[in-house]
């Protein structure tokens, strides 16, 4: 039976040492917010990040913008939001409503402000091993490795997924961390004879039970990243848990696993920009 990775308890451990640090910076962080329309998932997820910048002693500076907002408007606030002292990271929600262009609103974003690291001068920076900040999901996945012992140096690492924001970052950090990692997506053949070789299995599909346990190695490490709906509304991963649990040898719920490290890392990267913009290391 497989030990449950308590993402929560990790995300309060994590969160409470960004705390203690944001307590004896000599100016308070700040986090520039920007919600644009009436998403109702991305409400929920702002709601949390502002609770979680409360919680660290961190501002956070609320912008919520109506559905019809302009390419300009939009721009025009994080200019302004890059020259702001107060606001050490700016995060705007995506996605986006269809009319905005989310890569050229990414880019305006000043990197050192770019706290979900999703800029191309952050993402490049990732990738040559020299990161400014790193990826809130990955890293989250990392550090919870790091909590439970789980080494990654050497071993078979299948990420699930090749999406800028989760898939390709996580490959990058396990062969940062010495994985032999392979990268498998919605066109790979034969999906299952690589994922019964990881020793550490991630995914980010967005598919409920979509891995099975006749896809995972017996005493896998199992982690999974995605926030589903199923049937009924409950909020449940990609990986069949009941099934898969009694396989592998660690594995992270859905919910109460990767989530809350999402959020915590992103606390983690603010504390970051305030020291840049502090001048502090
Ligand atoms: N939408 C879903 N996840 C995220 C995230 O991590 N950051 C931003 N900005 N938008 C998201």
């Amino acid at each position: 039976m497989a030990i449950k990775i308590d993402g929560k308890a990790l995300a309060a451990k994590v969160k409470a040492r960004v705390a203690a640090e944001v307590a004896v910076l000599p100016r308070r962080p700040g986090l520039a917010v920007v919600l644009v329309g009436e998403d109702p998932a991305s409400k929920v997820y702002v709601n949390g990040k502002e609770k979680d910048c409360a919680e660290c002693g961190i501002r956070s500076f609320g912008h919520k913008l109506p559905e019809e907002t302009t390419r300009q408007e939009l721009l025009d606030l994080v200019h302004q939001l890059n020259q702001d002292p107060e606001v050490d990271g700016i995060l705007v929600q995506l996605p986006l409503p269809r009319h905005l262009d989310e890569k050229e609103i990414i880019r305006a974003i000043a990197p050192e402000k770019d706290v979900d690291c999703f800029h191309p001068v952050n993402v490049g920076l990732l990738s040559i091993g020299e990161p400014m900040f790193l990826p809130c999901t990955p890293a989250g996945v990392m550090e919870m490795l790091r909590e439970y012992h789980i080494p990654v140096s050497g071993k078979r690492c299948v990420v699930l997924g090749r999406s800028n924001i989760v898939g390709k970052p996580m490959a990058m950090l396990l062969t940062q961390a010495n994985g032999t990692v392979t990268i498998c997506h919605s066109k790979t053949e034969e999906l299952a004879s690589y994922t019964c070789q990881a020793d550490i299995l991630v995914s980010a599909v967005g598919k409920t039970n979509f891995v099975t346990a006749d896809m995972v190695k017996d005493g896998a490490v199992v982690m999974d990243v995605a926030m589903n709906r199923n049937e009924s509304g409950k909020l449940c991963g990609d990986v069949d848990f009941a099934a898969v649990e009694s396989k592998a040898s660690y594995i992270t719920p859905v919910p109460g696993g990767v989530g809350p490290m999402t959020r915590a890392m992103l606390m983690q990267n603010l504390l970051t920009a305030a020291k840049l913009h502090q001048n502090l290391k």
